[in-house]
């Protein structure tokens, strides 16, 4: 089992970028709040105080976008240790309620990986972004923090697939991935989606996903 060692900041750029300076296996960067957090394809990630932002620096050969995925159903296994229900929107969205909780990036330097992880729970959610996403304002970071590592650890030793098949919410369902509509059949073995579309198979190695129908 991963043993982390955790070093708190207040305010950071984002914890990918103090993650970068330190570049050591099993450290975890937590910080209060972000003024530069960054999401998935370049997307900004609104992290004011409140939310849990942490980057985890990990030595594994796991590639990048199968530890997302492992990652995203670390998330939803620690928050049903406290009661609460969501579920994965491949590539690496937790959803909860029809609405984006929790987004995950595996950035990969060398032998290691920095997995980023936002827990919106009880900062401020943007207006613009209210009809999208969620939080969880009576979850303490402090409770959650601890489990989540804990389900980290047991993740990297898991079979991720199976990990992520117990909390998805995405197979089976209509879907748009940038542009291409199809029936999100299954994932194969690297986490790649395999997009039906009539009688032909895409397999679509990251993207954005939309649901055609509601969650
Ligand atoms: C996404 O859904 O687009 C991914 C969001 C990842 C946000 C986290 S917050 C902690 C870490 N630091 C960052 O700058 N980004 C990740």
């Amino acid at each position: 089992m991963e043993e982390f060692k955790i070093v708190r900041f207040d305010l950071v750029s984002s914890t990918q970028d103090v993650a970068r300076q330190i570049m050591r296996p099993g450290v975890v960067v937590v910080a209060d709040a972000q003024t530069k957090g960054r999401g998935r394809r370049g997307r900004e990630w609104s992290s004011p105080p409140g939310g849990l932002w942490m980057t985890a620096i990990l030595e594994t050969g796991i590639p990048p976008n199968l530890l997302s995925l492992g990652a995203g159903a670390a998330v939803s296994r620690s928050l049903e240790k406290f009661g609460y229900k969501t579920c994965l929107k491949w590539p690496n969205d937790v959803m909860m309620d029809g609405r984006k909780l929790a987004g995950i990036i595996g950035e990969r330097h060398g032998n290691l990986v920095l997995l980023g992880i936002g827990i919106n729970l009880r900062n401020e959610i943007q207006p613009e972004l209210r009809d999208v996403a969620t939080g969880i304002p009576e979850l303490e970071r402090e409770e959650l923090l601890p489990e989540l590592l804990k389900s980290l650890g047991e993740m990297l030793s898991s079979d991720i697939l199976s990990l992520w098949r117990r909390y998805q919410c995405t197979l089976g369902r209509m879907v748009v991935v940038d542009g291409i509509t199809g029936i999100a059949e299954d994932l194969d073995e690297e986490g790649f989606l395999i997009l039906r579309r009539g009688e032909e198979r895409i397999r679509i190695s990251s993207g954005t996903l939309r649901f055609l129908e509601k969650l």
